[in-house]
Order: C-alpha cells, then structure tokens, then sequence
C-alpha cells in the first residue's frame, strides 16, 4: 500500500429530522449572514426551503436567497451571487439541493474574496487561497459533492464545462435526511445511483491494485447500490434503502475507497463534455459513456475487469477465458443501466445521432486541443476520447 493522505473533514448530520439542526450548524461554524442558494422548485415545492428559512429566523440568523441554479450550473448564476455576497456582506453560503447548486455555492465561495475573474480558478490559472465557508442541506444523492473538494461548473460562453479541486472548499457540514430524496423522480435516482456506482469505479480502475481493503469496501458499495436502486424504483419512499444510496452517495466520493492516490476519471472527463455540448444529465451520461471506455481499455489490465465481472456484476468466472469474462461483465453492466431506465448510447442521450464533427469537437476541447491526456488506467489522447464516442454512438 502506498502512502496517501485522507481528509474529510465534513460533519455530516444524518436521518430523520436532521435538517432541525441547521441553523445551530451554521452558528457553530461562524455564518452570521447567509446565502441561501438553490435550484429551481423542488426545494420550494417540498417545503424544505421555508423549513430552513423558519430556522433561520427563529435563530436570529440573518439570511438572503438566491435561487435558480440550473443542472449543470452556469457560471453566469456563480457572478451573480458572488456580486450578491459581496454588496451584502454574506459569511456563509448554504446549498439547499444536489451537486448543482453545492458547486454553484462553493465557486461562488471562491469568488467572493478574489479579486480575478473566478473562472480562473477553473482554468487552471490561479489557485484559490481562501474562500467564504460552505455547508449543505442535501436533496439528491448523486454527485457527492457534499463531502468532497471539487466543484464543476460550466461556462455557456463556450459550452465549457470544466471541474476545480480544492480542499478549502469542502462543506463544513452536510444534513442529509434520506426522507427528502423521497419526491426524486425515477430518472434521477437512477442518474444519481450510476454517478455514485462511477466515482466508485474511477478509483476502482486504477493501476495500484494493491489497496485490497479499499477494493473490499467499493465492492460492497456497489453491489448494494445495485440492489437498493431497484427497491427506490419500485417505492419511492423506501426509506431504508433511501438511506443506503445517500450515504453511499458520500462514501463513493469523499475518497474513502481512492485515497488521493489513484482514481482514473477519463470516463468523468469525456462525459462533462457530452453535459457541456447537449445539457445532459451528468449520470445518464456516464452510463453512455462507461461501456465503451472499458471495452476501450480492457486490455490494459484485464485481471481487474474479471474481478469486477465477478465480484461486482456476478457474472461466473470462466477461467479458460478471463478476456470473455471481463466482456460479460461490461454487457452486465450495459444491462444494468437498461433495467433501472439510462441510456446506453448517444443516440438515446440526445434523441438523434451525433455527427462526426461534434464528436471531434469534444475529444479536442476534452484535450483541450490533444495537449493533455486523460486516465490512468490507459492514458487517452484526443484520438481515443473520439474513438471511444463512436463507440457509445
Ligand atoms: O432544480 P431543482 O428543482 O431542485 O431540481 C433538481 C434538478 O433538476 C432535482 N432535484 C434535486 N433534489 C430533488 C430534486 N427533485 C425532486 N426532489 C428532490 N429531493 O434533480 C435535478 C438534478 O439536480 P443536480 O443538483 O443537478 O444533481 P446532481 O447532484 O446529480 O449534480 C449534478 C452536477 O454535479 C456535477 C455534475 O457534473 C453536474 O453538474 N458533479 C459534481 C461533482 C463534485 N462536485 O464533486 C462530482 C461529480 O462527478 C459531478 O461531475
Ligand atoms: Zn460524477
């Protein structure tokens, strides 16, 4: 086992109820003046949004709102709420929602103190040195963001969507009540589940094998999120297995099963360009993408892809045939996100064929212009990203 550093400093308020000790949380973790920043109506429509406005108030917190971040959050919404905190003297910024509006609050949180553009940090041309403390009310188990240091953030001048990493910016505290994931529609639970099954993956596939007790827990996240996805399918408001997926939510990406050590993420890379071009829901893209990556990349190491075939997918282990093997489990997995209702192609991502120039289009801007790779498990340049697009055509 290698050395590695592990930091998750997140509190993390789970179950029934939690969400009555928000406004406790943010006094303990200095906000005085809020922003409150959240979506488009789920958050109002269930309520939960006047809950934690009554909270508030009823603590003497002083709090603003800003609502409207949009899936796949903009960049134009971030400068707005940065010019919003700052004319107000905001502290504290709270997301109430998903990984949208968690990464919305954090590249706001950037923002406030900078005095460059914030996209910057994005870029890759400055790095953030200080930011206004961020903390959550979770709505949707998905991206993980509630536990982890990045924020991804899409630019519409360009269609660029691009991630930013750093630890500064991780939620103080996280209230997650697995009963508000209840009202979730079924394409989104599903979206969800497959984004938290690939943060799983893109540590799982990673070429230092040797992290057996990490390998042990991300099999076993998996394999329950295979089963508890079907159980939410069928009741939505099955509070137990509601439970599972949201905290297996936190666990796949607060690095417990990576350790900053390893962790491939190409599929992550190629799929953020498939969100930026067509507005896709970031899971069902993945669940385009993932098939044709590991058909792409089998070969680099296919004793992993047997052992995931087997002890993830339960396809039986033929040992005459390891190559047949790992393949079973790909289609195993292909069928997988056909029974729980994501798309296995662009075709059915989009709802039309995408056309040779799009394709080159993205692998370029992935690469930005074949000058980076990306993975680990197989390094991919501009060339491969576009073969592995015509694959998931
Ligand atoms: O906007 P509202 O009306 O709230 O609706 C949202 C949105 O349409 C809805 N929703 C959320 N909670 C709900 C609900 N509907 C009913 N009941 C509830 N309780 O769900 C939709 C999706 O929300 P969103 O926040 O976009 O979902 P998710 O958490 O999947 O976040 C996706 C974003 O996170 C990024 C993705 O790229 C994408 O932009 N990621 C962030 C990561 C990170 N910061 O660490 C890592 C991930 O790999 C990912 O890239
Ligand atoms: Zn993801």
């Amino acid at each position: 086992m290698k050395d590695f550093l592990f930091y998750a400093p997140t509190e993390v308020q789970f179950g029934k109820q939690s969400e009555e000790l928000v406004a406790q949380l943010v006094k303990k973790y200095g906000g005085t003046k809020v922003l409150l920043h959240y979506g488009g109506q789920s958050a109002k429509r269930s309520g939960l949004l006047d809950k934690v406005c009554g909270l508030l108030k009823e603590a003497g917190v002083e709090y603003v709102e800003l609502g409207g971040v949009v899936p796949n959050p903009r960049l134009s919404k971030v400068k707005e709420g940065i010019a919003l905190c700052r004319e107000l003297g905001v502290d504290f910024i709270l997301a109430v929602g998903g990984g949208s509006v968690i990464d919305s609050s954090k590249a706001i949180a950037y923002g406030v103190p900078y005095e460059g553009d914030v996209w910057d940090f994005y870029v890759g041309k400055a790095e953030a040195e200080t930011c206004l403390p961020v903390a959550t009310v979770l709505t949707i188990p998905a991206a993980g963001s509630e536990m982890s240091e990045a924020s991804v953030i899409t630019n519409e001048d360009g269609d660029i969507k691009l991630g930013y990493s750093n630890n500064i910016s991780r939620p103080k505290f996280a209230i997650m009540n697995p009963e508000r994931t209840f009202t979730l529609p079924a394409y989104q639970t599903a979206a969800g589940v497959t984004d938290i099954m690939l943060h799983t993956m893109e540590r799982y596939f990673n070429p230092d094998c040797d992290m057996t007790v990490t390998d042990a827990i991300a099999e076993a996240l998996m394999r329950t999120m295979m089963d508890s996805v079907f159980a939410v399918l069928e009741n939505p408001e099955d509070y137990r297995n509601r439970a599972q997926i949201m905290w297996a939510g936190s666990l796949a990406h607060n690095d417990v099963t990576g350790n900053r050590l390893n962790g491939d993420w190409a599929t992550h890379q190629i799929e953020h360009e498939l969100s930026a071009m067509f507005d896709v829901t970031h899971g069902a893209g993945l669940a385009v993408v993932w098939p044709s990556w590991a058909r792409y990349v089998m070969k680099e190491n296919v004793s992993r892809f047997v052992r995931f075939a087997v002890n993830v997918t339960g396809v039986e282990n033929d040992f005459t045939d390891p190559e047949g093997t790992a393949l079973k489990g790909i289609e195993a997995m292909k069928r997988f996100y056909r029974a729980i209702g994501m798309p296995t192609t662009i075709r059915e991502l989009i709802g039309r064929d995408i056309t040779e120039e799009e394709i080159k289009e993205m692998a370029s801007k992935c690469t930005r212009g074949d000058k980076i790779a990306h993975g680990r498990f197989k390094k991919l340049k501009a060339a491969d990203i576009e073969e592995i697009y015509r694959m998931a055509r």
